[in-house]
């Protein structure tokens, strides 16, 4: 097939070269926003008087017509027209004729391309969005429903202190809270019109860009038109935003890895979210999790290799920049796919209630407690840690848990111990007195509850 280019060539492109720099493997995906940013600048076209009304309206109707081939699966991909833009145009004129050619007067793949992916990722920010809101209602929900629950917080992987299972799931949606705020950020950055920018320079034509960005709505028009066809910040930028929210969905998932193991025994996931063995009949894996945690890296490795394709890249265009497409696409797909996997998996999960035993077995989750105790008689916190060390090292030697423990025994190791100790660091009580703002005292907890439920309507 002859490009649309092919004026100053007088050899045909080498197979291999073509299927080399061809991307309508993927960008076909961008049809729909293509034809959108065809029919503004068709329009914009005609307001400057580049084309008579008759003729606006009869490309118009042609690119509706090519829109239409597209949704009933009818469109004859040409393979050898290299991209999604090419392809259009061509279709385009075989329809409608010679008339097709003045489309892409003032106009230029390179600005054409940078508003196709614009429009796209606008898209699928909204999308992302009503996933990601998804997901944190599923986990104000489990919080809701569980929200007596108590389980063993920790540092290093090492059992601390006690907190409420719904102070832990809120912990992400805080997270996920800031994911969305960066990505509607990121939105402002995306929601910028290049259009009439052309190859690099501006254009000939007196296009009125703020028309253009009127009609697709963007609130702004980029002010430079060589930065305009180079700028790719916001692909790296919705790229990093996500690569912030995967991290959250890893370390979620990694919690429910452990969590559904029989060591931990905090969580049982649905027959729907795991997968069984084959060969080893007793098992449920929680492959969703797994894979949440393993898909992360692919889109860390999608910020990296965008970042390295920029960064030597002089102005403006460059075909190297065709190389965005894959790492943004792959990224939209699966970020999506991960936050429904994740809402169904934690939707459909029980949470098991721990009995105070195994709360209190080993672990010694209330020492910190114990030390808080000593304070508030008047010991020194110094002087407190060390005793509570000593307590907690004499129930070790004699196989005890702090529960475990009588007074005759506590006060050998100090006279400050009395009765009320016992009361003072039960499970539930250490939680209840964790009631500074933002604490996992209950009444703290019920008030985060209240809030996100708010914020996340
Ligand atoms: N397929 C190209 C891309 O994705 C479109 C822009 C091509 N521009 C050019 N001057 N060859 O970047």
């Amino acid at each position: 097939m002859k490009q649309l280019w092919s004026g100053r060539f007088k050899e045909s492109l080498d197979d291999l070269m073509l299927r080399f720099s061809a991307s309508i493997g993927y960008d076909r995906r961008l049809y729909a926003y293509d034809i959108q940013g065809s029919i503004a600048h068709c329009k914009t076209l005609h307001k400057a008087k580049v084309l008579k009304a008759v003729e606006a309206d009869k490309i118009i109707s042609g690119l509706k017509k090519v829109e239409k081939e597209f949704e009933t699966g009818k469109f004859p991909i040409d393979e050898s027209l290299e991209d999604i833009h090419m392809n259009i145009e061509r279709r385009l004129t075989t329809l409608i004729g010679p008339l097709g050619g003045k489309l892409h007067t003032g106009r230029s793949r390179n600005d054409q391309v940078a508003l196709d992916v614009r429009l796209y990722l606008r898209d699928q920010i909204g999308h992302i969005d009503k996933s990601l809101v998804a997901l944190a209602k599923v986990l104000i929900a489990q919080a809701e429903k569980n929200s007596d629950r108590i389980i063993p917080g920790y540092t290093h992987l090492q059992r601390a202190q006690p907190v409420l299972l719904a102070h832990h799931l809120l912990a992400y949606v805080e997270m996920l809270g800031r994911d969305r705020e960066r990505l509607q950020d990121t939105l402002k950055r995306v929601n910028v019109m290049p259009l009439g920018s052309a190859a690099l320079a501006g254009t000939n034509f007196p296009l009125d860009r703020h028309y253009t960005a009127k009609l697709l709505k963007f609130p702004k028009v980029t002010n430079n038109s060589l930065d305009a066809v180079a700028d790719r910040d916001f692909v790296a930028e919705f790229i990093a935003a996500a690569s912030l929210l995967m991290v959250h969905l890893s370390r979620l998932s990694e919690e429910v890895v452990l969590w559904a193991s029989s060591e931990f025994g905090f969580i049982e996931l649905s027959d729907r979210f795991t997968t069984g063995s084959s060969i080893m009949p007793q098992k449920k894996n929680p492959d969703a999790a797994e894979l949440v945690r393993g898909k992360t890296g692919r889109v860390f490795g999608h910020l990296t290799g965008l970042l390295t394709v920029l960064k030597g890249l002089p102005l403006a265009y460059n075909k190297d920049m065709q190389e965005d497409k894959e790492p943004l696409f792959d990224t939209v797909d699966t970020v999506l796919m991960c936050l429904d996997v994740f809402a169904g998996m934690m939707k459909t999960a029980k949470f098991k209630r721990l009995s105070p035993e195994s709360l209190a077995q080993s672990g010694f989750l209330t020492a910190t407690d114990i030390a808080d105790y000593l304070v508030m008689k008047g010991t020194p916190f110094r002087k407190a840690h060390e005793i509570t060390g000593q307590t907690v090292a004499f129930c070790l030697d004699a196989g005890l848990t702090l529960e475990e423990m009588d007074l005759p025994r506590l006060k050998k190791i100090s006279k400050t111990f009395e009765e009320d100790v016992f009361e003072f660091i039960s499970i539930e009580n250490s939680v209840e007195r964790k009631n500074v703002f933002g604490g996992t005292a209950g009444g703290r907890v019920r008030e985060q509850l209240r809030r996100l439920k708010r914020e996340w309507k």
